[in-house]
């Protein structure tokens, strides 16, 4: 399996990809997570990221290029892999395209989740994530079973500091100049499958597997 979550922040790609890597046994790949890794281990690739991340901001193309081919290209190169994350412009859409090339690999599909801004802003100011394993949680859909600690790992569960209500706003409309053109671009390739993100987790899991023919 090789495939793309695509969407605005908070639709539920994070949750998706971690379903279908449970049930698949595929590797997820999070760009969001890697570098919240990166900047809580103080690592270079950390340090470069935080202004942006912190302001709601992409984090420059050349360094997620750099990141997305170590990953997927580098000495643990996964057989398949779900992207949550990446790319997310036109321009790392391109590079990707030509990684896939030289590799001589192809994508399964690139899976678009669609909701209105005013659910992704509830889901969003209701997130929490473990520090440890990055699992995520919503006090209101998806519960811990104890209040801030993580049912899988017994981590500490946060709230991202991007979640705050300007910074969200500030993603959403960077999602739309930055990122939804990638919704034409993936269209004309044909792997392009949608997914109307607005019910349970579960029923969106079931819509999702059934456009990736899971
Ligand atoms: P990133 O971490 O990728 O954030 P995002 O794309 O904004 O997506 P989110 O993680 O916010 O949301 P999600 O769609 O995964 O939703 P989730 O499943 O958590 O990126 C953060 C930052 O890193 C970027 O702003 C940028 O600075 C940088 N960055 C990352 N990649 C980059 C790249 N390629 N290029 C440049 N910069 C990059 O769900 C949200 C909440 O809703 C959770 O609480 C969940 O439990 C709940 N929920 C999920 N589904 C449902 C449902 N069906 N019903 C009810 N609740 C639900």
């Amino acid at each position: 399996m090789r495939i793309i979550l695509l969407g605005p922040p908070g639709v539920g790609k994070g949750t998706q990809a971690q379903k279908l890597s449970g049930e698949f046994s595929v590797d997820q790949f999070s760009t969001g997570d890697i570098l919240r890794d990166a900047i809580k281990n103080n690592t270079s690739l950390g340090n470069k990221a935080s202004s942006y991340m912190v302001k709601g901001e992409l984090v420059p193309d050349d360094i997620m290029l750099g990141l997305i081919e170590k990953v997927l290209f580098g000495e643990d190169k996964p057989d398949g892999f779900i992207l949550d994350g990446f790319p997310r412009t036109i321009s790392q859409a391109e590079g990707l395209t030509k990684l896939f090339e030289k590799h001589k690999i192809e994508l399964n599909a690139v899976v678009l989740f669609e909701s209105d801004t005013e659910i992704i802003a509830d889901r969003l100011s209701a997130r929490r994530t473990c520090r440890d394993c990055n699992a995520v949680y919503n006090l209101i859909s998806n519960p811990p079973k104890e209040e801030g600690r993580c049912d899988k790992c017994g981590g500490e569960l946060f709230q991202r500091d991007d979640d705050r209500k300007e910074t969200v706003m500030k993603r959403l409309l960077v999602y739309k100049k930055q990122t939804e053109p990638l919704i034409d671009f993936y269209k004309s390739s044909g792997i392009l499958r949608k997914v109307k993100a607005v019910g349970s987790p579960e029923e969106v899991y079931k819509l999702t597997k059934s456009v990736i023919g899971g």
